[in-house]
């Protein structure tokens, strides 16, 4: 946002007469500024949930991602309630008894164009805070 900014900064200033100039550069220097205060607000307040920790140490990541965003595996982001597409054809909500199984199951049901997801050795109350974690993806 802030370097699209600059860039529009950019471009106006070199359209417009001198007298001018120094609007853009004064609105480019208020964005960064509000920018870098946003930025500092926001990195100490934002701790990892207790299920990223349990994906990103228990190989999850490896395939959904590190923040869940997919790759080998399907993205996790906002996938809670959405209806899936099976490798069958058919569709399935995923609640959270469909979540709990795709982990303690792997295998029961496949995601359409997808591999296999390898088993894990989670407990129930990892499960449960994984899915809270995705759930909070969206
Ligand atoms: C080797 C890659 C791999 C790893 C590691 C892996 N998964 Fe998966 N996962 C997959 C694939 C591929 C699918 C889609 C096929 C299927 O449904 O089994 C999937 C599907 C899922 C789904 C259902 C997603 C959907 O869109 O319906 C959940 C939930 C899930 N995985 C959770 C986990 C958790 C939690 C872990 C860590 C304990 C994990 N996975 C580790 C590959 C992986």
């Amino acid at each position: 946002m802030a370097a699209a900014g600059r860039n529009e900064a950019r471009r106006i200033a070199g359209v417009t007469p001198k007298w001018t100039s120094l609007l853009p550069v004064a609105s480019v220097v208020a964005a960064t500024a509000l920018f870098a205060a946003c930025g500092q607000d926001r990195a100490p307040d934002v701790p990892m949930s207790e299920g990223q920790v349990i994906m990103l140490n228990s190989g999850c990541s490896a395939c959904h991602g590190t923040e869940g965003q997919g790759g080998m595996a399907p993205s996790w982001n906002g996938i809670y309630m959405d209806q899936i597409t099976l490798e069958d054809g058919s569709k399935v909500l995923a609640d959270e008894a469909y979540l709990i199984r795709s982990i303690k199951d792997p295998t029961a049901q496949q995601v359409k164009g997808f591999s296999i997801m390898p088993p894990n050795t989670l407990t129930d109350a990892q499960i449960q805070l994984v899915i809270d974690y995705i759930k909070s993806l969206k």
